[in-house]
């Protein structure tokens, strides 16, 4: 497995592009290779390389048959794939399923007692609510018959969530998957006009949302939010025909407060009369739209990510069960928030096809203090753990030795969302696994449903710092400028990409199949009226460096696209938000590498001549981008300057930006039109920085 010289170690490493996270990287050593748990190699799902060879054997599309194999199917599929109209592919054609049922009504006969989903409130008082998969059955069904009843909806419609982490937000999502309506559920930290704007994108007429929820002690009013959203999505020509409440306490009265234009339904109430009705699961074709989950892009705003029923759900349960190695008996624990693509696939949809029982956590790790993840998972007797590096740093920097202080009994950690450095690894698999439990790093993107690359637990040696081999199936490569593939364990980063399709990939972008050529695949196809799927690779966005034995090293964002705390963000939505702010001519918003949420924006606006003082465009612009997009993406510093640093046609040079920004070399400035204006900005942020340690300084928020 070792590779002759490792990649970071040594040798020139090429930035893949300009800009981006990918070029701010930190290059830290990879290290090990560990060998796989000794007591894995007896239990887990996937202890040989039987798949293996069968993909080799049986090849591509053929052994994607035995994922399909995985769910339950009311009339079976003829076909594994159909790839004559690249890049728009079908899985397992000829097919109908519900997804629904495959979480459920499967579940009934054997394991209808089993816990389903276990609720962690968020107040150490409240005591958990426990749904067994015959509960949770009870409740969908219930639902389902209320939304078609009385709101109307039908297979084919979209619904939008606007729901807080609480078992009303899974139990809406299978509703409408037992319907056949696509649910598009939009994370409860996004503002009124984020969730507005995609009210109006998805066409939906419904929108489902709660009175509120509990952070950090805090009751967070959430029902307001819903009609000012129903406000911006009637500007943009959808007016709601229905919102739907729930309580946060199941027995609360009728949520109180100002009501809007749009009439409101009370769920707990209304649902009295649903007691005990069931609904047919709605049989739909495989390649029924299940969801859309919107994700931010390169430009301008959102799009709508369209992942289909079949293909999306397989992938699910077959990555849940080789990488995250969950068995129908176990406790597992996605500690994300289902409001995010790792929610849906692996809270909701993934354990509760095989059965498992999923715990849903309300809170954020660390309140009310950084041992909580540690009392519930010992509590719980949690088998496996999925989580982001962000949590990781977090729990390690505020109580180090807490894990040490409980039993715990984790066979599996997991980590997505940002590359994890080789400490918080370490700690991870020393601390929280006890050097027992196998740690996944796993790689994906909402658009590929579900892990693509990743180390499987019982089998693969784990290396800090690096993902991991693609999985079985995938056909990952890592291409240059050009297109040609840059060879292993060269040290050169490139652009990763996916050769070959896989049954998670998403089917199109809500609505608009250009954009989603245009984003994807226009990159390296050559021949736009190519039949054949080899000719359309699928483009990431990310940088990546494949090491001699092909372990992949995520180095991040390549394109507009900035993770913070492994939340994706896009830069020009938070630089439209900038321009919202009167007084402001131009801004660009730059990725600032953080030791404990790995990379935070940081924006810069120009303003005009005779524009108002400088703080207080700064903290207009934080307001403004809370306003537009939530309070996720709060700019750790506003920098108010005279001019952008621009090259001689006028761009606006963001990598000499995030250079300053992050104290690293601007690199080469002399193609700027000033480079004057270097000098300027860089004392700027060093005074802002000086005065007020690493935090925001003057002018800045
Ligand atoms: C980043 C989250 C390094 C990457 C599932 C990707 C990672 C983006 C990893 C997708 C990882 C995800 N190591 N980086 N293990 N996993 N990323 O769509 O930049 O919210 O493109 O999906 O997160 O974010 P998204």
């Amino acid at each position: 497995m070792a590779s002759p010289r490792r990649p970071g170690e040594s040798g020139p490493e090429e930035r893949p592009e300009e800009g981006g996270e990918a070029a701010i990287a930190a290059h830290w050593r990879e290290e090990g290779p560990l060998p796989p748990p000794e007591g894995l190699r007896r239990t887990a799902n996937v202890r040989d390389r039987a798949l293996w060879d069968r993909f080799a054997r049986a090849g591509f599309p053929d052994a994607f048959r035995e994922f399909g194999d995985l769910l339950d199917w009311i009339r079976p599929f003829r076909q594994v794939f159909d790839g004559s109209r690249p890049p728009f592919y079908r899985w397992f054609v000829g097919g109908e399923l519900n997804a629904s049922a495959n979480c459920l009504d499967r579940h009934l006969a054997t394991r209808g007692d089993r816990v389903a989903i276990r609720f962690v409130p968020e107040s150490e008082r409240a005591e958990d609510r426990i749904l067994t998969y015959r509960a949770l059955h009870a409740r969908v069904n219930e639902l389902a018959a209320l939304l078609r009843e009385e709101a109307g909806v039908l297979a084919g419609d979209r619904v939008t969530l606007h729901l807080p982490m609480t078992p009303e937000l899974p139990i809406t999502m299978l509703a409408c998957a037992r319907l056949g309506a696509v649910h598009s559920v939009v994370f409860a930290g996004f503002s009124a006009e984020a969730c507005g704007h995609r009210i109006a994108d998805s066409g939906s007429r419904v929108l489902v949302t709660m009175d509120g929820f509990w952070r950090r002690g805090r009751w967070v009013d959430h029902r307001a939010i819903a009609h000012r959203a129903s406000e911006v999505a009637a500007r943009e020509g959808r007016s709601l025909e229905r919102l739907l409440v729930w309580t946060r306490e199941p027995e609360a009265p009728r949520p109180g407060g100002p009501t809007g234009p749009v009439p409101e339904l009370h769920l707990a109430e209304a649902l009295v009369r649903f007691r005990g009705t069931t609904v047919e699961p709605v049989p739909m074709p495989s390649e029924a739209p299940l969801f859309l989950m919107y994700t931010s892009g390169t430009t301008g705003r959102p799009k709508g990510a369209q992942h289909g029923t079949a293909g999306y759900l397989a992938y699910a349960a077959a990555t849940t069960r080789l990488v995250l190695d969950v068995h129908p008996d176990d406790v597992y624990w996605g500690l994300a928030d289902i409001g995010w693509i790792t929610g849906h696939t692996y809270i909701v949809y993934g354990p509760l096809t095989l059965g498992a029982t999923t715990i849903l956590y309300e809170g954020i790790p660390d309140y009310p203090d950084a041992d909580r993840p540690w009392r519930i998972a010992e509590r719980l007797g949690v088998d496996v753990l999925y989580t982001s590096p962000t949590a990781i740093r977090q729990l390690r920097k505020e109580a180090p030795d807490a894990p040490l202080r409980h039993r715990l009994r984790f066979r599996v950690l997991g980590t997505v969302g940002e590359p994890i450095e080789p400490e918080a690894w370490r700690w991870y698999f020393d601390a929280v696994g006890g050097g027992r439990a196998a740690v996944v790093d796993t790689w994906w993107q909402t658009e590929t449903g579900g892990i693509l690359c990743s180390t499987v637990p019982a089998l693969d040696p784990m290396k800090p710092g690096s993902a991991g081999p693609p999985l079985p199936g995938i056909d990952l490569a890592v291409l240059d400028e050009h297109g040609a593939p840059i060879a292993r364990g060269s040290g050169r980063a490139g652009n990763l990409v996916v050769r070959a399709p896989w049954p998670g990939l998403m089917q199109t972008i809500w609505e608009d199949p250009d954009r989603f050529v245009a984003t994807y695949f226009a990159r390296y196809n050559r021949d736009r009226a190519s039949r054949d799927w080899r000719d359309w690779p699928y483009f990431t966005g990310d940088g990546a460096l494949e090491a001699a034995d092909g372990y992949i090293r995520i180095l991040g964002r390549i394109d507009d696209v900035i993770n913070v705390a492994g939340h994706r963000l896009g830069s020009k939505e938070i630089e439209s938000a900038c321009l919202t702010v009167p007084g402001v001519a131009e801004a660009a918003v730059v990725p600032v590498l953080d030791p404990v949420r790995g990379r935070l924006p940081e924006v810069f606006v120009a303003i005009a001549p005779g524009a108002p003082d400088p703080g207080e465009v700064a903290s207009r612009v934080t307001a403004a981008i809370e306003r537009e997009i939530g309070k996720i993406a709060r700019p750790r510093a506003v920098w108010v300057i005279a001019d952008m640093p621009k090259t001689r046609s006028g761009k606006i040079m963001r990598r000499v930006l995030a250079a300053l920004a992050n104290g690293t070399d601007a690199g080469d400035i002399t193609t700027l039109s000033d480079p004057a204006v270097v000098e300027e900005i860089r004392r700027r942020v060093a005074a802002g920085r000086s005065s007020s340690g690493s935090a925001p300084g003057p002018g800045s928020t």
